[in-house]
């Protein structure tokens, strides 16, 4: 099993995709660190993560976070997109710091967009959506990766330790992949790691995506840890603190040591022929904090000490034909700028759990699992969690029907849809602002 990032697969069993690939599931003690969990997390639409451990303590302890994330501006939005975005909103109301990556130029490498182009889409859709959604964009928390040149010398400086098996192991690269192509993942490894190299330093960075961008979260993080200069354990002696390079040494353990006093840690055991340090005693929470105040005292010499990056991964809306939900395919998708009559239709076509006859449907019952409309209820459309508890059983019991069911639904969309109409209208004179300057570019 391989995720492409760039392909069209469709992932059915969340479950399995978590085992196979090492993706943690989500507590209920993880979601309660939010006061007021978003309901894509509440659902479980958001299914699985990666070290959410270390931002729900910099939630909990009240220290400063941030989430980052992108979107290759290849297509209109559609209602599978508004969840990330609904999410990074979230997390901006939970205190999080902002960063947006338009990645125009992943569009130029890997859909052979003009920059002109996919800017343009960026503008329109995402970043005019975005800002409907309930995005604060004052401090301008979206950038283009091609107008910011800390990101792209990033990428060039990460290119110099990652080697073609490892991307060809990862995105089954072959000899016809396109350089321009092969470089995206290092583009977006720095969008991700560059929000840890400003004024604030290292601290918990979440990206929340969509699960087929978990080979580029995982190559991010390995990034990460490769340029550190010490690795932060678990050992059997307490949380344990490893120097990596050979010279230094003795700087490196003093300086830990003398950060952990001063966070008082005291129960230290420096071992300098080892060149290691433990903190007896010291927890799995500990571990965590540890790791972020060596990864500050690392920037005393080494400007590249980032932490590993946490995610979260979401489900992908099934299209309304079955399938992937695709803006290629717009009888599949529901665009978040789609005319309410429009929508409605595609929804009154859309294919559903349903049985063949309503007679057969009121004996055995319909299957909710496996129809595009109930998702459309998860995913955006149901009030609370008990209306959505009623729509489901429902339903599995055959007390409902796919036809008045779908009119319900529709009546709701279309509520999203006109509201979010209005939203747009209101929020146009801020789009501009809501993008960092890029600089004059002469290509
Ligand atoms: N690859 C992402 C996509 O296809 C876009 C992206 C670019 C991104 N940079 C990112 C996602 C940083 C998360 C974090 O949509
Ligand atoms: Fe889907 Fe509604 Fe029909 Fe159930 S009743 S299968 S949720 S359309």
């Amino acid at each position: 099993m391989q995720i492409d990032p760039w392909g069209s697969s469709t992932y059915q069993d969340y479950a399995r995709l978590r085992e196979a690939f090492g993706i943690e599931a989500f507590g209920p003690e993880d979601v309660a660190v939010f006061r007021d969990p978003h309901p894509l997390l509440r659902r479980g639409v958001v299914f699985g993560h990666r070290d959410f451990g270390r931002v729900a303590a910099a939630v909990r302890g009240h220290d400063p976070w941030s989430v980052m994330t992108g979107f290759m501006p290849s297509g209109r939005l559609h209602l599978g997109h508004k969840m990330v975005l609904e999410q990074v909103v979230a997390h901006q109301k939970h205190g999080a710091s902002v960063a947006l990556a338009l990645a125009d130029f992943e569009a130029m490498a890997a859909r052979n967009m003009t920059r002109q182009a996919t800017q343009d889409l960026a503008r329109r859709e995402y970043v005019h959506n975005a800002l409907a959604l309930g995005l604060d964009g004052g401090d301008a928390p979206f950038y283009f990766q091609t107008g910011r040149r800390r990101v792209l010398d990033l990428a060039y400086l990460f290119a110099g330790r990652v080697n073609w098996s490892t991307l060809s192991a990862l995105y089954g690269f072959s000899g016809e992949t396109r350089l321009a192509h092969a470089m995206a993942p290092l583009v977006q490894a720095a969008d991700i790691l560059h929000v840890q190299m400003d004024q604030d330093g290292p601290r918990p960075v979440l990206v929340p995506v969509g699960v087929d961008q978990d080979p580029h979260i995982r190559l991010t993080r390995d990034i990460a840890q490769d340029w550190r200069t010490m690795n932060v354990q678990m050992t059997d002696q307490g949380v344990g603190v490893f120097v990596k390079p050979d010279e230094g040494v003795k700087g490196h353990l003093e300086r830990a040591e003398a950060a952990l006093r001063a966070e008082g840690y005291s129960d230290l055991k420096r071992h300098d022929a080892y060149k290691a340090l433990y903190v007896r005693s010291a927890t799995a929470t500990d571990l965590r904090r540890i790791d972020v105040l060596m990864a500050r005292i690392e920037r005393h010499d080494n400007p590249h000490a980032l932490l590993r990056p946490s995610a979260t991964f979401h489900r992908f809306m099934t299209g309304l034909q079955g399938g992937k939900m695709s803006s290629s395919r717009p009888e599949t998708s529901i665009y978040l700028t789609e005319e309410v009559k429009a929508a409605q239709d595609k929804l009154k076509r859309a294919v559903t759990g349903g049985r063949a006859s309503a007679e057969e449907q009121r004996r055995i019952g319909a299957e909710p699992d496996k129809c595009p409309v109930y998702e459309l209820y998860l995913y955006h459309v149901a009030e609370s969690d008990a209306h959505l508890a009623t729509v489901y059983d429902e339903c599995k019991t055959g007390k409902r029907l796919c036809g008045s069911c779908k009119s319900e639904a529709g009546g709701l969309l279309a509520n999203l849809l006109a509201g979010h109409k209005e939203r747009r209208d209101e929020v146009e004179h801020l789009v501009d602002a809501a993008i960092a300057p890029s600089p004059a570019h002469n290509s």
